[in-house]
Formats: structure tokens, sequence, C-alpha cells
């Protein structure tokens, strides 16, 4: 379990824009060293001037649905600050849609960039963090999404509740070795940031096939949190070793409303 962060070094997906960003900036004021990664080169390009005074930030682009640039990532952070104690998956896109609209293509990239990142995560960085010995931390970025599902909503509502099992079992493989590495889910509500501003799929490939769900997705989150208290409270629930970070209690009633159906449906069949 990490419960000191000065001195010590995280690698932040997604840093150069909303929780991420924000993430970056908690990190920093708690004296870590931090690698910030993301596809958008110009944003952490923004993000290394406004830190220039600082030796403790490095940048490094990466598109986190590459195995290899995930690789390429943790050589990086390992020559740059040496073994790394906090591995934060944040990167995440958005999507809008039914799932009758959604294409092979538009599934291999939100898989990509929300799903085998966190994977890819695991699969480059904790046989180095184990072998390093040392008390770590890793925080999935999910979303309350991750506990209903909404209508339009089906494909990132999936990538996120696979972040969910791919995180609890992950939670489960290192206590079963008695690795001093603990996992946290960031399970946030509504969090003012971008992510709705532009539809980030590439080329020839629609993440938003609903443009009023997306609307209404734009105007849920401009009223939602501020990163910075999601920033936080996560770095308290590191701290705390808890898998489960919560910082918004807005929507947990739909996920209680999903359990009270299942409780239901089994004392029926009683
Ligand atoms: N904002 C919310 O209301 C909210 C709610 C729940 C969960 N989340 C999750 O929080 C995480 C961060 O989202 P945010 O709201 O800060 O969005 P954001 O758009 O502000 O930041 C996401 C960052 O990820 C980067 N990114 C996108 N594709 C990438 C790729 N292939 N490789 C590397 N970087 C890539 C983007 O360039 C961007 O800088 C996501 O996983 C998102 O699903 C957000």
């Amino acid at each position: 379990m990490l419960t000191e962060f000065e001195g010590r070094t995280a690698v932040i997906t997604g840093a150069a824009s909303g929780i991420g960003l924000a993430l970056t900036d908690a990190a920093l004021e708690r004296g870590m060293k931090v690698v910030a990664a993301d596809l958008n080169a110009d944003a952490l390009g923004n993000l290394e001037r406004a830190h220039r005074a600082t030796k403790n930030l490095a940048i490094c682009v990466t598109d986190v649905s590459s195995h290899t640039e995930i690789g390429k990532l943790a050589d990086f952070a390992s020559e740059t600050f040496g073994d790394v104690h906090l591995l934060c998956n944040n990167a995440g896109v958005a999507s809008a849609g039914r799932l009758w609209d959604h294409g092979p293509d538009f599934w291999k990239w939100i898989l990509g960039v929300n799903v085998l990142s966190v994977v890819y995560g695991a699969h480059q960085f904790v046989p180095r963090m184990i072998a390093g010995g040392q008390a770590g931390a890793i925080v999935n970025t999910a979303s309350m999404g991750c506990l209903f599902s909404a209508a339009n909503m089906g494909a990132y509502g999936a990538t996120k509740h696979a972040v969910l099992a791919i995180s609890d079992t992950l939670r489960q493989d290192l206590a079963a070795i008695n690795a001093p590495i603990s996992v946290s889910l960031l399970c946030p509500g509504p969090v003012r940031t971008p992510i709705f501003d532009d539809d980030l799929s590439p080329d020839g490939v629609e993440a938003n096939t609903d443009e009023q769900t997306w609307q209404s997705y734009r105007k849920l989150i401009g009223a939602g949190m501020d990163p910075a208290d999601v920033a936080s409270c996560t770095f308290d629930a590191i701290a705390k070793g808890e898998f489960w970070i919560i910082p918004d209690v807005g929507m947990v009633d739909l996920a209680i409303d999903r359990h009270n159906q299942v409780l239901e449906a089994a004392d029926r069949s009683v």
C-alpha cells in the first residue's frame, strides 16, 4: 500500500486534460515525480511548459490502446525516474449511440482506449512493480457507469463494466501473492471536463451517433464536480488502500436499483 507520496514516481495516462491533469497536479503537489502520458502532444507540451520550473515532471506521448507504446512508456518512466510506485490508467473516451449503430471499427477503438489500455498497463507495469518489491498503487478510472447501464450509452458502459471486472480481479490476484500493491477503482459521477467536447474517434469511426444523448451528457458534466476534488479523493483513497473511490454519491441510487433487481429475482427463485 502506498502511504507516502513524496519522492515516489507516478505514471498517469490521459494526463493532458480533465481528471488526468488534476491527478498530475495533485501528485506534483504531494512531491511525486510524474510521467504524464497522453495522445495529445500539444496539450502535453502545454502541461510541460506550465511546470517548466520543476524537474519532477516528464511527458511521454503515448497511445494507450497500443501494447507496444505502453511498454515504451514503462521503459521511459524507469529510465527517467526509476521504479514506478503509482500507475493511474485514466485515459478514456466517450461515446453515445444505440448499440446497433456502432460497427466493428468503433468497437476496436473504444475497447482499445478504455479497456485494453488497462490490461496493457497491468501487463507492462505490474511485473516490474512486483519485482521492485516496493509499496505501490494502481488506480484504474472507471465511472459510476460501471455500476448501472443507461440507454444510448451501451458502448461506454460496457467498457467501464470491463474496467471494474479487471480491476477487482487484479486486486485479488495481487493480494493472493501478498504484493504490497493496492488497486483502486475510480468511479466518478459527472466531472467538469471536456470529454464530451469532441468526438476523438479516428477517421471513419463515429463515436457519437446520438447527438441528443451526447449533448445531454455534455450538459450534465458541465455542472459536475471539479476535477481537483476528484483527484483529492483519489489520493486520500490510495493512502488508505481503498478499492472503491466514489467521489460523488449522486448516482449511487442507480447502482442500488440494479442490486435490488438482482435480489428480487433471487427471491423469486427460492
Ligand atoms: N468527466 C466525467 O464526467 C467522467 C465521469 C466518469 C468517468 N470519467 C473517466 O475519466 C477518465 C478521464 O476523462 P476526462 O473526463 O478527464 O476526459 P478528458 O477528455 O478531459 O481527458 C481524457 C484524456 O485522455 C486522452 N486520450 C484519449 N485517447 C487516448 C489514447 N488513445 N491514448 C492516450 N490518451 C488518450 C485525451 O487526449 C485526453 O487528454 C476517462 O476514463 C473517463 O471515461 C469521466
